[in-house]
């Protein structure tokens, strides 16, 4: 199987060397060879496979055999490849042969995202550097358009808020947990079960993955270089059966959020705070509603308000799909003897730490009940300077505790984190059931 397109303006085709070929890999082939033609017309030129890089080549036994090498430096670096695809994952050898690439002055595609939120600045340099094309639409939320979006359509506008539900394997489990009542371990053995889940389940349940994709987000977002090393990161194993239970109560849901902020603290300096945690959020936001393994991006801008991005953020074809589109772009760039976008990094704006980013928490006490409780539990917030903004106490019949719920209006996280341990050690509180931050809605 290899492109076939008919060339009936006899333009020089678009040579690719193809990075890997596994799950987005296999899929980027099948695309470029069913729809040659298709890809020829809306490029201009016909877009062919020069090699392939793969590490077992006698696992690929669809592809022509003449295609694969194991050798992919020496792919990249021949003289007829006009654009590297990479679809190996994973820093090194990744990120020598990119920068290889760039280089030389070949647009570069790829789907890696860790690559991205950890040397993205040295890709871009080596991109301006000889003015070659860097896209990686992929890397994030797989088949959502949603870096094309914040790059180029949106390139007008001042964007104050990127808030997603990025990786489909948390929230496959959170919403497991929500629909069935079920604990984190054995929703997480149920995706496992179902394939939404890989062997090692490390990089998504706890946040890497979505970290990382919250440092490209940021970056773009707040034109500022931001990396994976700049995002707190908080994964989902210790969330409970008690803390969805407790969402649920409140009419609210439990995922973990991407969250990129513009702030801007009391002097007027402008900085960013980049994220990734679970939280409540009500059932009313629209991300409250995104189920399974989908992913959603909520965008917040000065001139265009709200928008939201949703779709498959991952599969072969989905992220396949991203892939080529990013493609044609480099290649039509190539075609007009252009460019797309470089980074823009210019405002250079400071990461917030996480202890002062302002958030707001939802704690759920189980309390002596007894006369006082409620004072004492609110004393250790007002010298803390959280200021409260509800709160449900309810005895539970023939028990001697009580249930106590304490919503925060926002503060630092460094005070509310420091409330909370102070709370535990109060001789009335008996346990901290469930401690959750809060988001979607005004505090
Ligand atoms: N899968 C998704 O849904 C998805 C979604 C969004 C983004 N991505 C990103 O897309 C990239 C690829 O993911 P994937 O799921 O397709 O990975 P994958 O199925 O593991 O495929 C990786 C491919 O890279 C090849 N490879 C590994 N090391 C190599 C080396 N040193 N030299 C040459 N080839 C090498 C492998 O060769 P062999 O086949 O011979 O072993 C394989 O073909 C990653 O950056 C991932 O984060 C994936």
């Amino acid at each position: 199987m290899t492109s076939t397109a008919s060339n009936p303006t006899g333009a020089t085709p678009i040579k690719v060397a193809l990075l890997g070929c596994g799950t987005v890999g296999t899929e980027v082939v099948r695309l470029l060879h069913e729809q040659a033609d298709d890809l020829a017309a809306r490029i201009g030129a016909p877009v062919e496979l020069a090699g392939i890089a793969v590490r077992r080549p006698n696992k690929h036994r669809d592809v022509p055999a003449e295609l694969l090498t194991t050798d992919a430096t020496a792919l990249v670096s021949r003289p007829d490849v006009d654009v590297v695809v990479e679809v190996i994952g994973g820093i090194e050898p990744v990120r020598t042969l990119l920068v290889d690439a760039l280089s030389a002055g070949k647009s570069v595609v790829t789907a890696n995202k860790a690559l991205l939120a950890e040397n993205g600045g040295e890709l871009f340099t080596a991109a301006d550097d000889s003015g070659a094309d860097l896209y990686f639409e992929a890397a994030v939320a797989g088949a959502i358009p949603l870096l094309r979006p914040l790059r180029e359509s949106l390139a007008g506008d001042r964007i104050t808020r990127v808030m997603g539900i990025v990786n489909g394997t948390t929230n496959y489990i959170l919403s497991a947990m929500e629909a069935t009542g079920s604990g984190y371990a054995e929703a997480l053995e149920e995706a496992s079960r179902l394939g939404y889940a890989e062997a090692d389940p490390t990089a998504d349940v706890d946040g890497f993955d979505a970290a990382a994709k919250a440092a490209i987000l940021a970056s773009i977002a707040f034109h500022t270089r931001v990396t994976a090393a700049d995002v707190h990161r908080e994964g989902i194993s210790s969330v409970t059966a008690a803390d969805i239970a407790a969402a649920r109560s409140l009419d609210r849901s439990v995922k973990l959020l991407a969250i990129c902020e513009r702030v801007t603290d009391a002097e007027g300096d402008e900085a960013v705070s980049v994220r990734v945690h679970p939280a409540m959020i009500p059932k009313s936001h629209p991300l409250a509603g995104v189920g399974g393994a989908f992913n959603a991006v909520f965008v917040e801008a000065d001139a265009a308000g709200q928008l939201m991005f949703y779709g498959q953020g991952a599969g072969g074809a989905p992220t396949a799909s991203a892939v080529l589109g990013d493609l044609v772009a480099v290649a039509r760039n190539r075609v007009a003897s252009g460019r797309g976008p470089r980074e823009s990094a210019y405002a250079e704006l400071p990461v917030r730490p996480m202890g002062q980013t302002r958030t707001a928490y939802h704690i759920s006490l189980d309390v002596a009940d007894q006369p006082g409780v409620l004072t004492q539990v609110a004393a250790v917030f007002a010298e803390h300077g959280v200021s409260i903004a509800a709160v449900r106490q309810e005895g539970r019949d023939h028990e001697p505790s009580a249930s106590l719920v304490v919503v925060t209006h926002a503060a630092p996280d460094a005070a509310l984190r420091s409330t909370v341990d102070k709370v535990a050690g109060l001789p009335v509180v008996r346990e901290v059931v469930s401690v959750m931050r809060v988001e979607g809605e005004e505090q």
